[in-house]
């Protein structure tokens, strides 16, 4: 299986349009060991040739671009596109907007939660993904969800769960009491498998908790892409760019007692990345002290562009 890194940042990408805090102003000026990422997505294959997103993002225009394996075909038809499928984990902007450039009467396969897809089936700008050509399944959650296009089976099996998170911002319901509203399904994490091989991997770039369920479930795997939303808890209320915790946005932090380090501590994971990384966090920053603290804990930073072969 063939995995590529198209985005690693989160929502708004590194550096977001109008950052200027610390972190993000390295990149807008190009410092020495600041790379600018785009958006939280990745592209899976089992054959090199038909590809599946996980999430889209709104720089898929950008990222498949940027993806020589993403491109249509030169000796396909007019219209020909390797995408064959897209897989949401949840319905937040960095992960549903790219859709929206996914129109132009194209064939594809469309998975998420039953939650997720009827925030779509209630956003008509999304029927651009016309229903004439642009199939929506939900995923069973618990159980391997064989993916497939026009009756094909693209050799990956997803096995979506569901993940402590939050619902999407924009659906919030402040007088839902502290949950917001959120329910089963509104973020799941994937284990990934590529099924002639049994090769797996876990792409989770939401949680903001890793619970005892979670905890099993990783526990000895080979790969996992995890939530680096933020370093630490109260970065956005420290450098004065918001009033929100990490908690409050239903993310994990990288750092301290309850993050994500520590949990992962004892879970024997092979190889731990971190993805969907906010614009203000300092692990962007090579030779940073968090970023050293990261790397010393066994974790890597993904960046766009980077690949994994399983
Ligand atoms: C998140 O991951 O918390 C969301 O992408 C935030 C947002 O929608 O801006
Ligand atoms: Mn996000």
């Amino acid at each position: 299986m063939l995995i590529k890194i198209l985005g690693a940042a989160a929502g708004g990408g590194f550096p977001q349009w109008n950052c200027n805090a610390a972190t993000s102003r390295a990149a807008w000026s190009n410092a020495a060991g600041v790379k600018p990422c785009t958006q939280s997505s990745l592209a899976i294959s089992a054959d090199g040739d038909r590809w599946i997103l996980l999430n889209a993002s709104p720089d898929i225009r950008q990222q498949i671009a940027a993806t020589q394996a993403l491109h249509p075909r030169a000796k396909g038809t007019l219209r020909n596109s390797p995408i064959q499928a897209v897989v949401l984990t949840n319905a937040d902007v960095d992960h549903v907007a790219g859709l929206l450039s996914l129109r132009e009467r194209h064939p594809l396969t469309l998975y998420g939660s039953s939650r997720v897809l009827d925030v779509l089936a209630a956003n008509s700008i999304f029927n651009v993904l016309h229903p004439d050509h642009v199939t929506r399944r939900p995923l069973v959650l618990g159980e391997p969800n064989a993916i497939a296009h026009h009756g094909r089976d693209l050799g990956i099996t997803v096995e979506p769960f569901g993940v402590p998170g939050k619902i999407a911002l924009y659906l919030e319901d402040a007088a839902a009491g502290p949950g917001l509203g959120t329910r089963e399904g509104d973020t799941i994490g994937l284990k990934v498998t590529a099924t002639a091989t049994g090769h797996a991997f876990y792409y989770l770039p939401a949680c903001a908790a890793v619970d005892a369920g979670l905890r099993q479930r990783l526990r000895g795997s080979s790969l996992v892409f995890f939530d680096g939303t933020l370093f630490t808890d109260d970065e956005l209320v420290k450098q004065g760019l918001s009033d929100k915790t990490g908690a409050r946005m239903g993310h994990i932090s990288m750092a301290g007692p309850d993050g994500a380090m520590a949990a992962f501590a004892d879970l024997d994971v092979a190889r731990r990345i971190f993805i969907h990384i906010n614009t203000s966090n300092p692990a962007w920053i090579e030779g940073s002290p968090e970023r050293r603290e990261i790397e010393a804990a066994g974790w890597e930073i993904a960046c766009d562009g980077m690949e994994v072969r399983l």
